[in-house]
């Protein structure tokens, strides 16, 4: 049996504690190592792949992970369907510390990523590759459905500026990230989804809000402590959709 599904876990979700892991699949891709062995196992009554984005002993900061070797190397490993678990910063006042939410739409703004596989290559075809809707419309409407079949309120839209990192951003980042319209800020975010855009695989992203961005918190508490005070509750609530989603 193949499996469809992969779920791509990052801060927060470095590993997946109910998966019963079946195979560790050392892969290697003509774009090289994924970050981390595939974990094919069960999970919630059905089959499943697990990437850890940052690798075993979350080592590789966001700008050195290889996201082309990653999503080829989950094509290569027979998936159609990849849920990305990504923490985020909150910019939009409704996403505080702890909540949710399922992006619809997302500004690039890493540089110096390898980020297509339209590259030039011999054998590589140049190809525009459509992204109107970044994430997969009914990937995401599945997780949605899921968050309310678990009594999860999660965010049903919201736009993900994705930085390069690894520092965090200034106050006067974040005020122009606002004024484009983001909702939340991440770093791994690009060039993941258009890669999976490109290999034709549905990708949508389950974000965690674990802090106010720079300078937007109202209690004036410093990202780290925040993080550490609320990326537990939004993992559980990330687990919880994972439960109903993935068996549908
Ligand atoms: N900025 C960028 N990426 C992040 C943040 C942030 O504030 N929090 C978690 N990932």
């Amino acid at each position: 049996m193949s499996t469809k599904i992969a779920v791509i876990g990052g801060t927060g979700m470095n590993s997946w504690p109910g998966l019963d892991v079946l195979a560790r699949i050392d892969a290697d891709t003509a774009y090289g190592k994924p970050s981390a062995p595939l974990l094919r196992g069960r999970v919630y009554g059905v089959e499943a792949i697990f990437l850890a984005r940052h690798g075993e002993g979350h080592k590789l900061p966001p700008h050195a992970i290889n996201y082309r070797a990653n999503l080829k190397a989950l094509a290569e490993a027979g998936v159609q369907r990849v849920i990305a678990i990504a923490a985020v910063g909150a910019i939009a006042p409704w996403f505080a510390p702890g909540e949710v939410a399922v992006p619809d739409d997302l500004i690039d703004h890493t540089w110096g990523r390898e980020h297509s596989y339209s590259d030039g290559r011999p054998g590589s075809a140049l190809a525009h590759v459509e992204f109107t809707h970044p994430y997969t419309p009914a990937l995401r409407e599945a997780l949605l459905a899921a968050a309310t079949v678990a009594g999860v309120q999660a965010g049903a839209q919201g736009v993900m500026a994705v930085t390069q990192g690894p520092r965090l951003e200034t106050p006067a980042e974040i005020r122009a990230l606002q004024r484009e319209g983001s909702d939340m800020v991440g770093m791994t975010g690009m060039p993941e989804a258009a890669l999976a855009r490109e290999l034709g695989l549905d990708y949508a992203c389950l974000a965690v809000s674990v802090n106010w961005a720079a300078g937007l918190s109202p209690a004036g508490a410093g990202i780290h402590d925040e993080i550490h005070a609320s990326i537990e509750a939004g993992m559980a609530k990330v687990r919880a959709i994972l439960e109903r989603a993935l068996p549908n």
